[in-house]
């Protein structure tokens, strides 16, 4: 019997990925594995680790190039209602990995809790925004964050405070465990005015990043005190192409797919645009998307 077949409800083998992600391609998954609850989910990462099976955790698939040979091992989803509830405790929020953000953020505004607005045009479940400290320049996930708590790949789970978490520019110190939940410290304001900067800054981006195509959003990181999309723009790559995925003509540090795209036309772009960039500029790229 397949190491698997007790999971075989919640399990889809050879699943594709690509209409999980922004980008819409790339390859498929050994298995996607879509856990009832936090035990189902414990009980998989242990038996998946005694077969030698790689685990990891797709959340809203906004940064993430599937190469198109995909993923030998499980994908999990944390989709399931146990993975996406909230409770508040004044300005206290608990929320699952698995919950979107943006709708988060919504949500809060309405009942005057602020401090997410920087999220706006931001997709992200809260699991994958506290792993990349997802942001920009409103601000960074981590900033919001107390507590979290993770799975380890042994299937136990602790509790992080936020100086464990060590959040930096796109990082933190999230690995291989799994986000199963997050507590959050927000503050108190008028809804109108929580709503008024979230469509303030929704708007920014809509004006400033080609929000409608199919991207993972920034490509590569900031160099320090610098931005990638300028450098990337004034190296003359706007609307360099290879194959069907090519430099955005608003914003130079997305790549957007055109429909058929593969994930190496994305990657031999990403080559393009690092070496223009390191004659151009002498300075080394670096990706803030990861690939897989
Ligand atoms: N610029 C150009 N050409 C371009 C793009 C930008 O000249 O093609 C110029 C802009 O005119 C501006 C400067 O570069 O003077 C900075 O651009 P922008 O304000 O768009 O900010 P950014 O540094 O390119 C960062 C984050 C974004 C985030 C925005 C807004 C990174 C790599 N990028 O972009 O994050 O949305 O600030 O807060 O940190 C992401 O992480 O996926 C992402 C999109």
């Amino acid at each position: 019997m397949a190491w698997w077949s007790e999971y075989a409800a919640r399990i889809e083998p050879d699943a594709a990925l690509d209409k999980l992600t922004w980008f819409k391609l790339g390859g498929r998954a050994k298995w996607l594995f879509r856990p009832e609850g936090v035990d189902d989910l414990a009980s998989m990462v242990r038996r998946a680790r005694g077969e030698g099976v790689s685990v990891r955790v797709l959340g809203a698939g906004a940064n993430v190039l599937v190469r198109d040979d995909g993923v030998d091992g499980v994908v999990v989803r944390l989709d399931e209602p146990a993975f996406r509830g909230e409770s508040i405790d004044g300005c206290r929020v608990t929320v699952g990995g698995g919950a979107d953000v943006m709708p988060l953020a919504r949500r809060l505004a309405k009942t005057g809790l602020a401090g997410l607005e920087f999220m706006a045009g931001i997709p992200a479940t809260v699991g994958g925004a506290i792993r990349m400290n997802a942001g920009g320049l409103g601000g960074e996930f981590g900033d919001v964050v107390r507590r979290v708590r993770v799975m380890k790949p042994d299937g136990t789970i602790e509790d992080w405070d936020r100086d464990r978490l060590a959040f930096g520019y796109r990082t933190s110190s999230i690995r291989d465990e799994v986000v199963l939940s997050a507590e959050l410290e927000l503050c108190s304001d008028d809804p109108d005015e929580i709503r008024k900067r979230y469509d303030a800054q929704f708007a920014a981006k809509r004006a400033s990043q080609p929000l409608v195509d199919k991207s993972a959003g920034c490509i590569f990181k900031n160099p320090p005190g610098l931005s990638a999309g300028a450098l990337i723009d004034r190296a003359g790559l706007k609307g360099t192409r290879c194959g069907k995925a090519s430099v955005s003509h608003r914003h130079a540090n997305f790549i957007v797919a055109d429909p058929d795209a593969r994930a190496s036309d994305v990657l031999s772009l990403m080559d393009v645009i690092k070496r223009r960039v390191l004659d151009h500029w002498g300075m080394e790229l670096q990706a803030e998307i990861e690939v897989w």
